[in-house]
Order: C-alpha cells, then sequence, then structure tokens
C-alpha cells in the first residue's frame, strides 16, 4: 500500500500563492515543472496534488487526497446537504472574504422574495433562503455572476467579495453577507495509523507556522518594581522571562507574544518605564 501522505491543494487562483507558501515554510520541500499537476516531496514522503477547489472536498471525502486547503466557502458549499468524511482542522488565516448577495446600484431591493438569484454558491445560498423563509429562485452560473442582472438572468447576485473591486467594476453594492470565510486545512476522516503519523507532523507544522504570523517577540527594560505592571499589558503572553540586569534595580522582560503589539501597546509600556522595547517576528511555533 502506498503510505505516501497526499496533499491536495487549488492549482491557480487566489489561494494558490499562499497554499504553496504554508507547505514549504512546514519544511516539506518541493518543487514543480510548468504545469505539472503532482509535485513529490524529496525530504517526506508526501506529495502535492494541483487540482480545481471545487473538486477538493469530494476528493478529501473519498479518500483520494488525505489533507488539503481550501476556502471554507467551497468546503461548505460541496459539503451541504450531503455526508462527508472531511475533518475541519485549522482555520489558517489568509484568503479572507465573504459571500454577499448584491445588486445593480440603482435597485432598491426591500426583501429578497421572488427574486431571480444568480449564484456560482446554489446550496449556500439555497440553505440561506430556506433558514430565513425566503421564497426565491436560485440559479447555478459558474463565473462571470456579476454580469446576469444586466442581460435580465437575475434580479441579484450572490457572489464572494473581497476587496469589493469587482462589484464596484460592475456598478453592484452589497446587499447582505451570508458568509464570512477563509482559507482552511481539512483532513479525511478515515486515515490509516501511518499516515495519520505524517499528517500529524504536517498539522502540527502548519499550526506552528500560523501562530507565528501574528505573535511577536518583545524584550524590553524596566525598573524591577513594575514587572507586575508590564506584564499586565503584554498581550497573549503566558509567562515572561524576568532577566536580572547589571543596574539591580532593573530587570529585563523577554515575552513571546501571541497577539499583535501595535504602537499603542508600546507606547502604554514606555509609560508605565519601560525602556529600549524591541518587538521582534516570530517564524515558528511549537506548543
Ligand atoms: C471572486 C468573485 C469575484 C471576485 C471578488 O472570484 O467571484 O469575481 O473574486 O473579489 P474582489 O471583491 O476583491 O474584487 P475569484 O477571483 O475567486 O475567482 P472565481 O471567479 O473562480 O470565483
Amino acid at each position: 500500500m502506498n503510505n505516501r501522505l497526499t496533499i491536495a491543494i487549488q492549482k491557480k487562483g487566489r489561494l494558490f500563492d499562499q497554499s504553496t507558501d504554508l507547505i514549504k515554510k512546514s519544511g516539506i520541500n518541493f518543487s514543480t515543472k510548468g504545469d505539472n499537476l503532482l509535485a513529490k516531496s524529496n525530504n517526506l514522503p508526501i506529495d502535492i496534488l494541483f487540482v480545481r477547489s471545487d473538486d477538493i472536498p469530494s476528493l478529501v471525502s473519498n479518500g483520494d487526497a488525505d489533507l488539503a486547503i481550501v476556502g471554507e466557502n467551497v468546503l461548505i458549499e460541496k459539503s451541504l446537504f450531503k455526508r462527508t468524511y472531511i475533518e475541519k482542522i485549522i482555520d489558517l488565516g489568509f484568503s479572507k472574504c465573504r459571500l454577499s448577495f448584491a445588486a445593480p446600484k440603482n435597485n432598491k431591493i426591500k426583501s429578497f422574495n421572488n427574486m431571480k438569484i444568480a449564484t456560482s454558491y446554489p446550496n449556500t445560498v439555497k440553505k440561506y433562503l430556506k433558514d430565513n423563509n425566503i421564497n426565491a429562485s436560485v440559479t447555478n452560473i459558474h463565473g462571470s455572476v456579476e454580469l446576469t442582472p444586466y442581460i435580465g438572468m437575475s434580479d441579484i447576485i450572490c457572489d464572494l467579495v473581497s476587496s469589493g473591486a469587482t462589484l464596484e467594476a460592475n456598478n453592484l453594492k452589497e446587499i447582505e453577507v451570508i458568509l464570512q470565510s477563509q482559507a482552511v486545512l481539512i483532513k479525511n476522516k478515515n486515515l490509516n495509523n501511518e499516515k495519520e503519523k505524517i499528517a500529524d507532523k504536517v498539522i502540527s507544522r502548519m499550526q506552528g507556522v500560523v501562530n507565528a504570523i501574528e505573535s511577536k517577540y518583545v524584550m524590553l527594560n524596566v525598573d524591577a518594581s513594575k514587572v507586575k505592571d508590564i506584564c499586565k499589558l503584554l498581550p497573549g503572553s503566558e509567562s515572561p522571562t524576568i532577566i536580572p540586569l547589571e543596574d539591580s534595580k532593573k530587570v529585563a522582560i523577554h515575552a513571546l507574544c501571541q497577539e499583535p503589539i501595535f504602537w499603542e501597546t508600546m507606547e502604554k509600556l514606555k509609560a508605565k518605564g519601560a525602556s529600549s522595547i524591541l518587538v521582534m517576528p516570530v517564524e515558528k511555533i511549537l506548543n
């Protein structure tokens, strides 16, 4: 039996660059040539599959891929109304977007009842309509959804919005958000023991990369009498290290802060007597 772990990712599109970046930062070395749809890692028993986003949930559910990075919007759309063998493991924090209703700017929409809605997310939209007792018709279209109100195919659309530039370019206004989405790591629920071990390693490394994104290592000096006040100001730090300094009244505090450090926080630290405040990026964290 082939016990190489397979990780499916989008072959092109909004998730591709950050998915490959995350895999590489997790210490899985691979290289791709041209339009190759399969890349073999040269340092771990792992293969990367480059596939269409839409196919990822079924590939993982059927066990044709073991792990995958996919937009939660696609995962939800493809998993609604059916039994799947997929476990969501990590919210990865990138490719954030939302699924929203939108209409031509000059349309005054009071209710979605009796509307014709065009979308690439028919299951998600139908569930929303049912949950909210709205009676409307849903047409499935795979792309250029923004065009449909102008050719009489729809009254409103329901599509992904990130920056809002596509809606703006097509003279559409966002009316209501029905789903917030980001990239997620998913896993087949029935891996064999060998694959489960490799998957655990990958998951723990990816979690380490994700944890590190917002984390900072903070170093500062302060009067020993102020340590408690200063520690209260350090966001998401568990147990800072306190180091004596040559000036016996002073100490250095080193802390791993697992939340962003804004200028405001640094200014508050300074106001409480901290000096030489250094904030440094963290590359990986293994908890
Ligand atoms: C999505 C969506 C919009 C666009 C919105 O398409 O369908 O066209 O992004 O992004 P914006 O608010 O930043 O302009 P995507 O590029 O994901 O490709 P798709 O058509 O395959 O969904």
